[in-house]
């Protein structure tokens, strides 16, 4: 059994840093424009789909295996499948699918953190750049202003390494003191910034355009499509609720393994799921896409990743009292980022602490390196080529954001419904849960309807992979760009080599058990 293992302080305090778990630049930045480059209303049918189908299930199945695991003092994902599996399988058997997932979380944690962080820096930077009318001046296009924000060293570094600082800060002081404390400060802030800007947003009128109003921007996110919904937006739907919710990462998992063995599980996950989804389709699409409407018309929505960071800034300037509009809107992507790299931070801090005993301040500092050392040569852009860095971090977001999720997601419902079986698992996670899970729900989602979701999920974004030629070696992508391929597999080699480090740390800390 777990001694002085540490244990969130209170209720409400575990639900909000569950809340900033999975709430995230996936919600403010991700969410608006993969419903915008989806069809809008085409969207939102398969994302309530995948919520439902995916979403919920998964989450309950985290929690679960989360504080299962906590029980035996593991925060790690490689140790909870392995001792989940073990119900019904040989050791080996189970040590390698043990190893397997948590070679696989291993990729995802500390390879999204790298490029995630980088676009807290960002956040925090224009945060800076609003309130000092960084973006006022029209003589340049916020487009300019950005790409010279993210070129030259001086600001970007600046804040970037203050925000990964403020991580490591909060994070040697461990559970309650770190993470639950900031989340306490930051959660309710975000939803009162994000709250005020909702009424601006909606009580903009039509100052540029009369064809352009909020209300035009909701009715695109809002009116379904049906013609237009095509197995692309499926797939994007069910990867965003994957991405939003922080499933597949391990981290609702490593923040379940601090609660108590009869902390409730069924209400609290609900309310995570509540949250963040209250914080995505409510304050993530009335906030973005209406502003961006009302100034910019269908082109300002579709602007991709620059919605956040060229569209709207655009629109501050137009703005009465923009600058502190402005302020407000970043500060939102940096509380909401923040409070989700914590989470990615302290797994590899558990990793640390509880395979290879090294205590949490000098494990903290350690990642805080790591960060650094990794992060560095995209935050020095110079050294590199603008696409060829793009390239690169897209073919590792490809893998460790989007498909290993996935991958992860079908291994851990797989292991819980037919390893770790019924009567186990129900008794798991109703154990202390104020509403309890049925054995049909059991039998029929967990068991059937939510792998199957997955499975066919993975095939059809197999399929994609393939006809996008991500399985080769030198892929289709790049194939007319030569400059281009070194980088592409320089990721890959990467990733590789980190999958080959999480798996044999995985495998030798479960058999040392
Ligand atoms: N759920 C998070 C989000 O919406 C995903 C995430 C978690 C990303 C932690 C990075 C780090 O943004
Ligand atoms: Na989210």
């Amino acid at each position: 059994m777990a001694e002085g293992r540490e244990n969130w302080g209170t209720k409400l305090g575990l639900i909000l840093a569950m809340a900033g778990n999975a709430i995230g630049l996936g919600n403010f930045w991700r969410f608006p424009y993969q419903a915008a480059k989806n069809g809008g209303g085409a969207f939102m049918i398969p994302y309530f789909a995948a919520l439902i189908i995916l979403g919920i299930p998964i989450m309950y199945v985290e929690w679960m295996q989360g504080r299962y695991g906590g029980k035996y003092g593991h925060g790690t994902v490689g140790c909870m499948v392995y001792l989940q599996s073990k119900e019904r399988t040989s050791h080996t058997t189970a040590a390698i699918l043990g190893s397997l997932v948590g070679m696989l979380v291993f990729s995802v944690v500390s390879l999204v953190n790298a490029y995630y962080t980088q676009i807290i820096g960002w956040t925090l930077g224009y945060s800076y750049l609003s309130l000092t009318g960084g973006y006022m001046d029209k003589a340049k296009s916020t487009g300019e202003i950005f790409v010279n924000y993210i070129q030259t060293p001086g600001l970007s570094i600046t804040f970037w390494v203050i925000a990964l600082f403020l991580l490591g800060l909060a994070l040697t002081r461990g559970v309650q003191k770190g993470i639950e404390a900031w989340a306490k400060v930051m959660m309710p802030s975000l939803y009162v910034l994000g709250f005020i800007l909702i009424i601006r947003a909606l009580t903009l009128g039509t100052p540029v355009n009369p064809d352009w109003s909020p209300l035009k921007g909701l009715d695109y996110l809002w009116s379904p499509h049906w013609n237009e919904l095509s197995w692309q937006s499926a797939l994007a739907a069910a990867g965003q609720i994957f991405f939003t919710l922080s499933l597949g990462m391990g981290i609702i998992q490593n923040y379940a393994s601090y609660l108590k063995p009869d902390d409730d599980i069924v209400l609290s996950a609900t309310a995570t799921v509540f949250l963040n989804e209250f914080a995505e389709v409510i304050l993530g699409g009335s906030i973005a896409i209406p502003i961006a409407y009302t100034f910019l018309g269908t082109d300002g929505i579709k602007s991709g990743v620059g919605l956040s960071f060229i569209a709207l800034p655009n629109v501050f300037r137009m703005m009465p009292a923009g600058q502190i509009f402005g302020a407000f809107w970043f500060l939102i992507l940096f509380f909401a980022g923040f409070t989700s790299a914590i989470a990615m931070y302290n797994y590899l801090i558990a990793l640390l602490e509880e395979d290879l005993n090294i205590p949490r301040r000098v494990g903290s500092w350690l990642i805080f390196a790591l960060y650094i050392i990794i992060g560095l040569p995209v935050a020095l852009e110079p050294v590199l080529t603008k696409t060829a860095e793009l390239v690169f971090l897209t073919e590792l977001d490809n893998w460790v954001g989007s498909y290993f999720l996935v991958v992860v997601g079908l291994l851990e419902v797989f292991v819980v419904g037919w390893l770790f079986g019924e009567k186990k698992s129900l008794e798991e996670v109703n154990r202390g849960s104020y509403w309890k899970i049925s054995s049909a729900f059991f039998n029929i989602m967990i068991k059937w309807v939510t792998p199957l979701a997955i499975a066919i999920l993975l095939v059809f974004s197999t399929r994609s992979y393939i006809k996008d030629g991500y399985f080769r070696w030198v892929p289709s992508f790049v194939e007319k760009m030569p400059n281009l391929v070194p980088w592409v597999q320089g990721a890959r080699l990467l990733l590789f080599a980190i999958l080959i480090i999480g798996f044999i740390e995985a495998y030798t800390t479960i058999q040392k058990k």
